[in-house]
């Protein structure tokens, strides 16, 4: 007893060093779980912050844990020991068999076999949790628990201390745009975002999913991709997963020639795991993403005008009153509110309801549009009128990642109108991330930036007559 208490002593000397230290918040956490797992005498440990709104579990801190159990999946923090989230110790003897145990097959390869968890507190609220791993199962005696809630604790200081610290570099960028007063935002129980990434346009695309609200979470797999023996020779951890759209996206922002190993090793990935989404987004692809918004690497270049006629005035015409034709037929005997999303599709809904032969009501919704300036997305202008029991189509000019039309629709939905779908002029399906259901489609348009019959370019282009491609210097 006493010889634990004096390991314990120096351990918790070594972490208040650390703490101390004034490294960043990742390395801090490796130095305490790295004194944690020798002064418990336990081959493991890791720090993990709870993200309230997403449910999930996400590293901050490790020690001793190989990659593969580090990155072995999304954590759910509802399904892996929920006890603990309730505030108290939670303690597994076996974890292969245990049923707490979100992911038991890679604890059996990993030899993970005792696991103890201790809750990391914000006040009353738990915003974290300490955790250690054994390869041989042991009990926790009071004293090795009592020492597991003191260092928790410690997390939870550390914890508040990074987050005061992002709080304080937010508002110096910040200080121009104070908040107006009355319309103060929610804070959650915790706003310290733990992630760093490896990479500048990594932090951009994030910032672009925090705008349309889409949760990510940052490399928490990694796959096997072939074997040596008993060991893993292969490996691939995608940067990001979106879970509401089950997704798995590879930025790449490298040469081409990296860019080609990096194919074989996400087409390796499709054969290994058939079920897995996953999608590679290469410098053309995100700077494109961002293009649109007049913004990121694309926004600065010199625009040279508009290149080829990809849809003349004559083509376009004819596909809309036929698409109108097909609606009307669809929707025979009954009354629709085509809603359009501002500015883009004024031209496009204009012509399309002129065409359709049924009562109509059309409405207009404006969303604001993404700055990188930390922003979330806002419908700057809502429906007039109640859509509640109506027949709805929302009118799109073009889908392109799916992530404007996937907030839209959930914003529409929650009004309960009695039919929900979609017509789009343009669908660029080559760049979808979010996979919306499109039910009238006009024209299928490969990787190109298009402007005209409504579409723009940094506000211009719209009055064009037809559908060209913005060709650039
Ligand atoms: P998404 O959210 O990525 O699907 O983007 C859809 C919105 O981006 C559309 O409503 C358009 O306003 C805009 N957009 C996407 N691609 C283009 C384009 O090629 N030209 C003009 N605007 C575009
Ligand atoms: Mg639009």
């Amino acid at each position: 007893m006493s010889t634990s208490r004096a390991r314990y002593g120096v351990g918790l000397q070594q972490m208040v060093a650390a703490a101390n230290a004034g490294l960043t918040l990742r390395r801090t956490c490796n130095a305490v779980a790295k004194a944690m797992a020798k002064s418990m005498d336990v081959n493991g440990c890791r720090v993990l912050l709870l993200d309230a709104k997403k449910g999930y579990l996400t590293t901050v801190g490790a020690f001793g844990l190989s990659d593969l159990y580090l990155r072995k999946g999304p954590l759910d923090a509802r399904k892996s020991l929920p006890e603990v989230l309730q505030g108290t110790i939670a303690v597994v003897a076996h974890a292969p068999t245990d049923v707490r145990v979100q992911h038991p097959e890679v604890a059996e390869s990993q030899h993970v076999v005792f696991i103890a968890a201790a809750p990391v507190f914000k006040g009353k609220d738990v915003v974290g949790e300490l955790r250690v791993y054994s390869k041989e199962t042991r009990t926790l005696s009071s004293i090795d628990e009592e020492f597991l809630r003191t260092c928790a604790n410690l997390c939870g200081v550390l914890f508040e201390r990074a987050e005061l610290a992002q709080f304080q570099e937010r508002v110096t960028q910040s200080s121009a745009t104070a908040p107006l007063a009355g319309s103060a935002p929610q804070v959650p129980i915790t706003s310290l975002r733990p992630t760093e990434f490896a990479h500048e346009s990594e932090a951009e695309f994030a910032h672009l999913l925090d705008f349309y609200q889409i949760e990510w979470l940052y490399e928490p797999r990694s796959f096997p991709l072939a074997w040596n023996g008993d060991g893993v020779s292969l490996m691939f951890t995608p940067d990001f997963y979106l879970p509401e759209l089950d997704l798995y996206v590879e930025l790449t922002t490298m040469k081409q020639d990296l860019i080609t190993a990096k194919n074989r090793k996400v087409r390796k990935l499709r054969e290994k795991y058939p079920d897995i989404n996953i999608r590679l987004l290469t410098r053309k692809d995100f700077a494109g993403l961002l293009s649109k918004y007049g913004y990121g690497p694309f926004g600065a270049a010199k625009v040279e005008g508009v290149g080829p006629v990809l849809y003349s005035q004559t083509q376009i015409q004819r596909r809309v009153r036929s698409l109108a034709r097909r609606i009307s037929r669809d929707y025979v005997g009954k009354r629709v509110v085509m809603v359009g999303i501002l500015k883009g599709v004024m031209c496009f809904m204009s012509d399309l309801m002129q065409h359709i032969s049924l009562p109509v009501r059309i409405d207009y919704m404006d969303i604001s549009h993404y700055g990188g300036d930390g922003e979330v997305v806002r419908i700057r202008r809502d429906l007039d009128s109640s859509i509640a029991g109506e027949h709805v189509i929302m009118v799109e000019d073009i889908v392109d990642t799916g992530m404007t039309l996937n907030y839209v629709l959930a914003h529409l939905a929650a009004h309960k109108p009695e039919s929900l779908k979609v017509c789009t002029l343009l669908d660029r399906r080559v760049r979808r991330l979010a996979n919306v259901k499109l039910d009238y489609v006009g024209f299928e348009i490969q990787d190109e930036f298009v402007v005209g019959y409504g579409l723009d370019y940094k506000g211009e282009y719209r009055n064009l007559p037809f559908i060209g491609v913005l060709t650039q210097k």
